[in-house]
C-alpha cells in the first residue's frame, strides 16, 4: 500500500518547507519538492494545511483504578479520542501494586491495551514495591521496552516511596538506560494538611486545592532533583504545575542538572477559580497538582518557551462527573483525582502558544511530539517527519475553528474542563504508520490497528 500526501507544509521541531510525502510499508519512504510521478494507491491533498508529526502524548491513564473506581476511558474509547485531536502515540502507565513482580504488571496493562487501541502505546511503569531483591527486574523491563518508571512522592499507604526507594531506583534506571518519572510531592505534609482540613469541617472539592500548596510541590521537585544529582542521573518531572515547582527545574537546569518536565494544559490554560464554581461543580478539576493561581500561566508558557519544560501531556485520566466524582461528595479527599484532555491537548496548544503568539509553530512541533520522543526512546522512529521514521502523520488546519464540548468530544466522560472554547487549529486527517485513523474528521479506523511499542533507552539526545 502506496500513500502519497501532496502539496502540504511540512513542519517539524527544526523544518518548515511545502513537499509531498510517499509513505509506504507504514514508514517514511520519501519526501521530495514534487512526488508527482509517483504511483499511489491513495492520494491526500494536504494544501493549506499543516503536515506535522502524530501528537506523542506520554501521559495517559486509561482505565486507571483510582479510589473506588475507574478511570471513564478504556484503551479503545480513549485511544479514538486521541486520534481525533491529533495524537498518534500515548506512553501509559501500568501500575505495580504491592507484592506483585513488575512483570505481573505489566502483563496486566497488556492485557487491557492489547487488541483495543486504535493508535500505538508504550507504558511507564509506576512502582510501588522495589525492595533490593526486585531491583533487578527494572533492567530486564528496560530490556523489554519499557524504559521509564513513575516513583510517587505523594499518596502515602497507596503509592509513595519514600526517599532511600527513589534514590536506589533512579540508581538502577538510570544507569541502566532508563528514566525515573517523578510524581514530587511532599505528600506527607499534605496528607497532615487535609486531615487538618476535614477535622475542621472543610469538605468542599475546593478544598483539594487548598490543602496542596505550592511549596509543597516545590520542595518535592528539589527533593527529586537532588536524588538524581546524588544518583549521578537524570529525573522527569511529570505534571509540574506552578512557578514554583518550575523555578526548581530552571534553578537546576542552569547548573547543568539533566532535570526534565512536562506541564499539562489544564496548568496553562485554568486556574483557581475553578474550584469556585456553584455546588459540586469544582470537582470536575480534582486532580492532582491542583489547578492553581492565574499567574503561574505565564511563567509556565514562559518555562515552554526557553525549554525550561520540554513536554506538553495531558495526565489524561477521566472521572464521570455524575457517577464517580460525586464519590467525594461530603469529602474532597475522596473524589477520584484526575480530569480528561487526551483529544483537547493539540489544538489547546496550537490555539494558546501558536495562534496566540506564545511560541513558535517547530516549538509547538516539538512539545507536542519530538521532545517526548526524544526524552522516551522513540525517536527518530517517532516524533518527527523523515524518511524512515513510521508514518504517524496529522494533517493539521491551522485556520479551522474548533468549538470544545462534551456534547461533540470523543472521550467517554460527560463533562469538558473547556466547555465551550473556541479554539484555532484543528486536526484534520490522521495516519498511524501509514493507516488512515481519521479522514477529514472522521474515524475510519479500527480497534487494535495500534500497537505496542518496545521503546529504547531513555534521553537518546
Ligand atoms: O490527578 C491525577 N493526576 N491523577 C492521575 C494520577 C497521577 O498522579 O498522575
Ligand atoms: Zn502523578
Ligand atoms: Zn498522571
Amino acid at each position: 500500500m502506496k500513500t502519497l500526501i501532496r502539496n502540504g507544509r511540512i513542519v517539524t521541531a527544526v523544518d518548515d518547507y511545502h513537499a509531498d510525502i510517499l509513505i509506504e510499508g507504514g514508514q517514511i519512504a520519501a519526501i521530495a519538492k514534487s512526488l508527482e510521478n509517483v504511483e499511489a494507491d491513495r492520494v491526500i491533498d494536504a494544501r493549506g494545511r499543516l503536515v506535522i508529526p502524530g501528537g506523542i502524548d506520554p501521559h495517559t491513564h486509561m482505565e486507571l483504578p483510582f479510589g473506588g473506581t475507574s478511570a471513564s476511558d478504556t484503551f479503545e474509547t480513549g485511544t479514538r479520542a486521541a486520534a481525533f485531536g491529533g495524537t498518534t502515540t500515548i506512553i501509559d502507565f501500568a501500575v505495580q501494586y504491592k507484592g506483585q513482580s513488575l512483570a505481573q504488571a505489566v502483563d496486566a496493562w497488556h492485557a487491557k491495551a492489547q487488541g483495543n487501541t486504535s493508535i500505538d502505546y508504550g507504558f511507564h511503569l509506576i512502582c510501588t514495591d522495589i525492595p533490593d531483591e526486585r531491583l533487578p527486574e527494572m533492567k530486564s523491563m528496560i530490556r523489554e521496552g519499557i524504559s521509564s518508571f513513575k516513583l510517587f512522592m505523594a499518596y502515602p499507604g497507596v503509592f509513595l516511596v519514600d526517599d532511600a526507594t527513589i534514590y536506589k531506583a533512579m540508581k538502577t534506571a538510570g544507569h541502566n538506560g532508563g528514566l525515573i518519572c517523578m510524581h514530587a510531592e511532599n505528600g506527607v505534609v499534605i496528607d497532615a494538611i487535609v486531615k487538618q482540613a476535614l477535622a475542621e469541617g472543610k469538605t468542599d472539592p475546593k478544598y483539594h486545592a487548598l490543602t496542596r500548596p505550592t511549596k509543597a510541590e516545590a520542595e518535592g521537585v528539589h527533593r527529586a532533583i537532588a536524588l538524581a544529582e546524588i544518583a549521578e542521573t537524570a529525573v522527569y518531572i511529570v505534571h509540574l504545575s506552578c512557578s514554583d515547582a518550575l523555578d526548581e527545574v530552571t534553578r537546576a537546569r542552569d547548573m547543568g542538572t539533566p532535570a526534565y518536565a512536562e506541564t499539562c494544559p489544564q496548568y496553562l490554560f485554568l486556574d483557581y477559580s475553578v474550584y469556585e464554581k456553584p455546588g459540586f461543580e469544582g470537582a470536575k478539576y480534582v486532580m492532582t497538582p491542583p489547578i492553581r493561581e492565574q499567574w503561574n500561566q505565564e511563567k509556565l508558557w514562559r518555562g515552554l518557551k526557553f525549554n525550561d519544560l520540554q513536554v506538553v501531556s495531558t495526565d489524561h485520566c477521566p472521572f464521570c462527573f455524575k457517577e464517580q466524582k460525586e464519590l467525594g461528595r461530603g469529602d474532597f479527599s475522596k473524589i477520584p483525582n484526575g480530569g480528561p484532555g487526551v483529544e483537547n491537548r493539540m489544538s489547546l496548544i496550537f490555539n494558546g502558544g501558536v495562534a496566540q503568539g506564545r511560541i513558535s509553530l517547530n516549538r509547538f512541533v516539538e512539545i507536542t511530539s519530538t521532545a517526548a520522543a526524544k526524552i522516551f526512546g522513540l525517536f527518530p522512529r517517532k516524533g518527527t517527519i523523515a524518511v524512515g521514521s513510521d508514518a504517524d502523520i496529522v494533517i493539521f488546519d491551522p485556520n479551522e475553528e474548533l468549538e470544545i464540548s462534551a456534547k461533540t468530544h470523543h472521550m467517554n466522560v460527560d463533562y469538558s474542563c473547556y466547555e465551550g472554547w473556541k479554539v484555532k487549529g484543528a486536526t484534520k486527517t490522521v495516519l498511524s504508520r501509514g493507516e488512515l485513523v481519521i479522514e477529514e474528521g472522521t474515524y475510519v479506523g479500527k480497534p487494535g490497528m495500534g500497537q505496542f511499542v518496545k521503546r529504547g533507552e531513555a534521553l537518546r539526545f
